[in-house]
């Protein structure tokens, strides 16, 4: 595997991959990297013959009191871990190089960006949308795989691409979650052993919620006290317990009787973390207890 720093190379050597007449498939990451994104980079791997990956911790995507400056990065250990699952060509660029001296540019994403984390973290989408948006122009046309544990990123980009008119598919990936259900994250990383234990609370919740759902529940008042109660249990810090439409992600207010598929997207801090997690019912399966 490749390691590149400068962008005009990635550039370059993503357009020389296809015209050897190879499919390019991007895995955008913030690094710290762990099962959930190699399960990324191998459903990368079997749909495109050139894989490449960024890793990126992009700072207009954290708020003034996030956890940009102390989130975990290891870029030495995220290249081996990609390089035993087979990625070509690893890109880590410098910030100074996304973000020009001088930059006035944002890519901003509408309704979609506003409820759930959009509420709570102000500008957090508008600044995945500016990263994923460079990141694309830098591969050119390609396959971009995403996990749905950030379901509403994943809406918002494919939205972007949609509205933009990218040359870029999008491929959402299951969460990938430990044995205890609880769903991968860079940010587990800074759990202590009793906070990792009340962390799932939130697995917890969405399985409450898809057991009643898969008893015929639909109203979402009921569905979403089933998913607030666990988390209730977890920790007092909640952001949000929400049922929503999957594909506008408008909240569902608790009298409406909700369709096939609902989406119960949940997020808490569990002491210093800010943690996420989501399923759609009717869709997703979700891991027994
Ligand atoms: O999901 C992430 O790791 C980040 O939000 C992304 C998509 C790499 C943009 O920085």
């Amino acid at each position: 595997m490749h390691v590149l720093h400068d962008v005009e190379a990635f550039r370059n050597a993503c357009s020389e991959a296809r015209r050897a007449g190879h499919r390019v498939a991007l895995v955008p990451t913030m690094g710290a990297l762990h099962e959930g994104h190699l399960t990324l980079a191998r459903e990368a791997r079997r749909h495109a013959a050139f894989v490449a990956c960024t890793v990126f911790v992009n700072p207009t995507q954290f708020g003034p009191n996030e956890d940009f400056a102390r989130y975990p990065r290891d870029l030495e250990g995220d290249a081996r871990k990609l390089a035993s699952v087979g990625v070509d060509l690893l890109l880590a660029p410098p910030v100074e190089v996304m973000y020009p001296s001088g930059e006035q540019t944002r890519v901003r994403v509408g309704s979609l960006a506003e409820p759930l984390c959009g509420a709570f973290r102000p500008g957090h989408f508008e600044g995945v949308a500016t990263i994923v948006t460079k990141l694309f122009a830098l591969t050119g046309p390609c396959l971009a795989v995403f996990g749905r544990k950030d379901y509403q990123q994943l809406q918002v980009i494919r939205r972007l691409v949609r509205d933009l008119l990218l040359p870029v598919e999008i491929l959402g990936v299951p969460t990938v979650r430990e044995p205890d259900g609880l769903a991968m994250s860079s940010r587990n990383l800074y759990l202590q052993p009793d906070e990792r234990q009340q962390a799932l609370g939130l697995i917890r919740g969405l399985r409450a919620a898809d057991s009643l759902f898969r008893q015929g529940e639909r109203r979402a008042g009921v569905l979403r006290a089933a998913a607030l109660a666990p988390v209730e249990e977890a920790t007092p810090w909640i952001d949000y317990v929400s049922v929503a439409d999957p594909d506008t992600l408008s909240i569902w207010a608790d009298e409406v009787s909700v369709g096939e598929r609902v989406l119960v997207a949940i997020a808490a801090r569990v002491g210093n973390t800010r943690l996420i997690d989501n399923a759609v019912l009717g869709e997703d399966t979700l891991p027994l207890p």
